[in-house]
């Protein structure tokens, strides 16, 4: 169960390995949600602190390094820029975004390490580990390669054979050697430490089986299949040269784990931003811990961290761990190395000026509970007849209107018809649907709600057309108006967590300000508008203590959400700009082309992959195992398809010997013409028996080719029929 009184909430996004850009997958999954989260406790006054960072180490990060000729450094330098403008051009504003190859993370991370190994904490064991003797280091099973054994590619690695396919391990190579020097690994005994996670089971299972049933069923499922199946102790350190150095004498040459370290980074960025007060985030019981994360990172910070931190001690433990499942892109697994995805930086280039989109769709179709699918038509679909057509459609007539009846000014509500108090009473029951959808980590349905807002506000300015009304009763008008404003005013609250850049051009046309939060970074209560003011705007106080870079005369709050008066009479309301264009079908269409072609030319690739592959070896048979098969050259005399079928011919054929039927499956491949008169092998002696009805004495010898057709063999030269073959 949640407890309830908490003082402040501590979110952490999962950090993004920096050897690659982030894509929609990880949007949706992680960053988006974590997003909407924030900024709705902010808005609510809540006293939050948002970390994320780049995670820098890792095998993979020095595999990229070696391929492009550069440092692991230079790997992670490109990457975290990259990742780090996605994150602000979408609006995901952390507090703050470390780096763990940062010096004060090396440190945190070590004295973390040394504390539970201090304390005995560890178990250390000793294995046997490929070892390069030229390059004198340890080798990860990627740096191992050699012949595999299935396919005969010779440059399979150490754990898997990308030309069959085949999950490998290095043992199994024929001629293993290191990629880094060529040589012929050796098996070497190295030493590692381990976190006897055994040693945590019960408590785990209290913790989370018993204690956070509340947990979202999938995050709550995977746990306990893991802890169900048994936990085993995990190394927590590797042989490697990039990473945390291990912090202990004779260590030389071993690195911590990436996952013992990456996570320990969401609590050195928070020491890097509140070196004097970040304790409060982590070791006070007030305090709400949430991790936002990918499903497949679900075991690593809902057992392995948990585990680590109470090894610690000084540590709280999440409250939730709101894992997404994963996204897939136009039917497909979004993958990384096949190119199949949208980029964070290049949809930002694509589609300027359209953040909020890609949030509002990534937020719309969520994986909250299974996987989900994005395409290109749902998200032109989405926006046009969803942001334009409802959204923003409601907002730019009550505000036209206002300006061409009004002058601009919110104009007396009279009194209220039926219709009038419909509309508004909807407002605070779909607010509270979504306060409560967000409690409970479901961002998609809070959506639908502020969605719904808007639905309201449209049915309710089109049935009630305040543009015919005002031919004949101005004051009717007036008050459709105002009740419209006040919707706008609704609107700009509660699409504000969804989409901040569309909330803040409501706000500006509105001329309305929003109060929210606590800005950590300036260490100040600031307004939202000041997160996105930056540094150096000038700022004015508004009533509540809280300063603002704004000029606005009237700052809505949260709270205000759904009430009856959110712009007095007389407020002046801004000029009417567009909240979102229609995307028209050319600009989703590049979008297809080029997903389009990168499917043309994996299928083109994959294709010439599999034209090369040959099928595994069967099992060893003896000589005398072959002396009884009984193959022969012979020649067709004539050929006829077996009626009623698609794949059978039947054949007669001189071998030699006689003359007899055989029935064989190669329909689809060869005509009744194309065999007549070919000379073919044949293997004699298996036993007779009847197709459909023929009796087949024989089979005809066939070579499978990759593309899944069949070729007949045929002697070079024309031989005498009943030619033994062997
Ligand atoms: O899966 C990933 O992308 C990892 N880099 C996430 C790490 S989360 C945390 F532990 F740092
Ligand atoms: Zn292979």
């Amino acid at each position: 169960m949640e407890k309830k009184d908490y003082k402040r909430t501590l979110v952490t996004c999962a950090l993004p390995y920096a050897n690659g850009p982030v894509h929609i997958g990880h949007l949706a999954g992680v960053y988006v949600p974590a997003d909407i989260y924030v900024r709705y406790l902010r808005m609510r006054g809540e006293d939050v602190l948002y970390v994320c960072g780049s995670d820098e180490h890792g095998v993979p990060i020095t595999i990229k390094a070696r391929q492009q000729g550069v440092s692991p450094q230079d790997v992670v330098d490109k990457y975290n820029r990259i990742i780090r403008d996605s994150f602000s051009g979408l609006g995901i504003n952390f507090d703050i975004y470390g780096r763990t190859s940062s010096a004060a993370h090396h440190k945190n991370a070590s004295d973390f390490f040394r504390k539970l190994y201090d304390e005995g904490k560890f178990i250390t064991r000793e294995s046997e580990q490929y070892y390069d003797p030229e390059a004198q280091t340890f080798l990860a099973d990627r740096y191992i390669v050699g012949t595999c054994p299935r396919c005969g590619n010779e440059g399979a690695y150490g754990d898997q054979c990308e030309k069959c396919g085949s999950t490998l391990s290095p043992e199994e190579l024929i001629n293993p050697r290191s990629k880094l020097s060529g040589a012929a690994p050796v098996k070497k005994k190295t030493t590692h430490w381990y976190l006897p996670l055994n040693k945590y089971e019960s408590w785990l299972s209290e913790w989370i089986l018993e204690n956070h049933k509340e947990w979202k069923t999938n995050v709550y499922g995977q746990c306990k299949s893991w802890i169900d199946g048994g936990l085993q102790p995990r190394a927590v350190s590797r042989d490697l040269d990039w990473g945390v150095p291990v912090p202990v004498e004779g260590a030389e040459g071993k690195v911590l784990y990436v996952w013992f370290d990456a996570p320990i980074g969401y609590i050195s960025n928070t020491i890097e931003l509140l070196p004097d007060s970040w304790e409060q985030w982590w070791k006070s019981e007030d305090t709400k811990l949430v991790h936002f994360i990918g499903k497949d990172n679900i075991v690593f910070h809902c057992i392995v961290f948990p585990s680590m931190l109470k090894a610690h001690g000084e540590f709280i433990l999440p409250e939730n761990v709101p894992a997404n499942e994963f996204l897939n892109l136009e039917g497909d697994k979004i993958s990384t190395s096949r190119n199949w995805a949208v980029w964070a930086h290049e949809y930002l280039q694509d589609f300027p000026g359209k953040e909020d989109v890609l949030r509002y769709v990534l937020t719309a179709n969520a994986p909250q509970t299974s996987d989900n699918d994005f395409s290109w038509k749902d998200f032109q679909q989405r926006n046009n007849s969803e942001l334009v057509a409802v959204f923003g459609n409601f907002v730019n007539r009550a505000i036209v209107l206002t300006h061409k009846y009004f002058e601009g000014k919110v104009p007396a509500r009279g009194d209220l018809l039926p219709e009038d108090w419909d509309a508004l009473a909807q407002i605070p029951e779909l607010r509270k649907s979504l306060e409560d959808n967000i409690a409970h980590y479901k961002f998609r349905e809070a959506l639908k709600d502020a969605m719904g807002i808007a639905r309201v506000g449209n049915k309710y300015i089109s049935d009630t057309e305040p543009w015919k009304v005002a031919k004949t009763d101005m004051a009717r008008c007036a008050t459709i108006l105002n009740v419209s404003l006040q919707i706008c005013a609704d609107l700009a609250l509660a699409f504000e967590p969804f989409t901040p850049f569309a909330a803040e051009r409501l706000r500006r046309m509105l001329g309305v300000c929003l109060e929210a939060g606590t800005d950590h970074r300036a260490g100040e209560q600031v307004s939202a508008n000041t997160y996105r003011a930056g540094e150096g705007a000038a700022l004015h106080t508004h009533a509540a203590g809280v300063t603002c870079p704004c000029e606005a005369s009237v700052c809505l709050d949260w709270e205000m959400l759904g009430s009856e008066e959110l712009l007095p009479e007389g407020h002046q309301v801004g000029a009417a700009e567009l909240l979102f264009a229609k995307i028209e079908d050319d600009v989703i269409q590049v979008q297809l082309d080029r997903l389009d072609a990168i499917r043309a030319e994996r299928e083109a690739a994959e294709k010439a992959e599999a034209a090369k592959r040959v099928a595994p070896q069967k099992d060893e048979v003896t000589f005398e195992d072959f002396e009884k098969m009984d193959i022969r050259t012979a020649t067709v005399l004539a050929a006829e398809k077996v009626p009623q079928t698609d794949k059978l011919l039947k054949l007669t054929i001189d071998t030699g010997i006689d003359t007899r039927t055989i029935v064989s499956g190669i329909a689809a491949f060869y005509s009744p013409e194309d065999m007549l008169g070919k000379q073919i092998c044949i293997l004699a002696n298996l036993k007779p028996r009847k197709i459909r009805g023929i009796e087949s004495q024989g089979m005809i010898l066939m070579a499978a080719q990759p593309d899944g057709t069949m070729r007949f063999i045929t002697p070079q030269e024309v031989l005498q029929n009943g030619s033994q073959v062997g």
